[in-house]
């Protein structure tokens, strides 16, 4: 099979151009205060910050004037100045004094992008402003509920969005990449159900192990056989889902008793198309009210996501370095969701480019 395959250009890849109408977390909620945060997100770069009733407010962070970045400004009520020539900004955008001139061009306007803050996080959405759908939004409800213990970790990742919900979909990977930290051997040869309904895009599998430290030491199932169900679903581009659902063999569980269940949304915000700001928040139902086992099980999947991110740094390098010498990538069955995954996104763009 050549690049020129017409089924592999249906494909979406590092080259693809982002989607813009779709919502993307762009901050953890406690990040926006009343002090300027800049971040590049979605090929933009944006300031953030709360106005004076609290709202999160989101604007274009580079200066109509000569592109200096407003986060190195300072904010004037529900306003912000810029820390150079000093134009000051309302909070929609327009620019509202010039020092040393009285009339302001009309058009003299910052973006300001429409923003839902829900739960520990805040939303952006990059389309076009009156396309802002929140029913849209993919929030899952347990994200942040009060009856879901949750801990939040983040790191900054030098690949393409599309690898990353690709290495989420199949979770084959666990038992090669993450063999001390996630991963058991029996993972890689588990049969796998695809559940792919239009967009809905699901993998699970269940295998019997001695569960990884990650979840035997909060349930303190350490050396005990135990069933592991594991599903990972695409949602969104900004939103992956990965659901753990553990049964001890060795002990009966009670009619009445849920078990032991773990949902980790994966917040996947492209700064460009080649990098990603990577967010992740575990939410569990078991060992609850236990800020020793939140930092546990954080520091545990930062080490495991750690192994991720480099993998996907070293692809990324392969393709970067050597893009030239012919070669074609072949897929195996556990590709299925992420190839069904990356037609999705490619789609996607191709009706975006109309
Ligand atoms: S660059 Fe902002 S006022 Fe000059
Ligand atoms: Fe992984």
């Amino acid at each position: 099979m050549s690049d020129q395959d017409p089924a592999r250009a249906q494909l979406a890849d590092a080259t693809t151009p982002l989607i813009r109408n779709a919502w993307y977390v762009v901050a953890r909620a406690d990040e926006i205060t009343r002090a300027p945060l800049g971040r590049d997100v979605m090929e933009t770069s944006l300031v953030l910050y709360r106005g004076e009733d609290g709202a999160p407010v989101a604007l274009q962070n580079r200066c109509c004037h000569r592109s200096f970045p407003l986060a190195h400004g300072s904010l004037e009520g529900d306003g912000i100045r810029c820390g150079y020539h000093g134009l000051l900004y309302a909070r929609d955008g327009r620019c509202i004094e010039i020092p040393m001139q009285d009339k302001i061009p009309p058009h003299l306007c910052l973006r300001a992008y429409p923003l839902v803050e829900r739960g520990p996080f805040v939303w952006a959405w990059f389309g076009a402003a009156d396309a802002a759908d929140e029913d849209l939004l993919p929030h899952p409800a347990w994200l942040g509920a009060p009856d879901w213990d949750i801990y939040i970790g983040y790191l900054l990742i030098n690949a393409s969005y599309v690898h990353m919900h690709e290495n989420l979909l199949d979770l084959s990977h666990l038992s090669f990449l993450h063999p001390k930290t996630f991963g058991t051997p029996e993972y890689a040869r588990a049969p796998v159900e695809l559940a792919i309904k239009g967009t809905d895009i699901q993998v699970w599998r269940r295998v019997e192990c001695q569960l990884p430290d990650i979840y035997a030491v909060p349930l303190q199932w350490q050396g005990c056989r135990a069933e592991r169900s594991s599903g990972s679903q695409f949602v969104a581009p900004g939103l992956h889902v990965n659901t753990g659902i553990l049964r001890n063999l060795e002990r009966a569980a009670t009619a009445d008793e849920a078990l032991p269940t773990i949902r980790v949304a994966q917040l996947i915000t492209p700064i460009d198309r080649t990098h990603l700001h990577y967010w992740f928040a575990g939410c569990r139902n078991f060992a609850r009210g236990r800020p020793d086992i939140d930092d546990f099980m954080r520091s545990a999947q930062i080490k495991a996501f750690t192994e991720d991110q480099f993998a996907m740094e070293e692809i990324a390098r392969m393709q970067r370095v050597d893009g030239h010498t012919p070669h074609t990538e072949m897929h195996i069955p556990t590709d299925a969701a992420g190839l069904a995954m990356r037609r999705h996104l490619r789609a996607l763009a191709a009706r975006e480019a109309l």
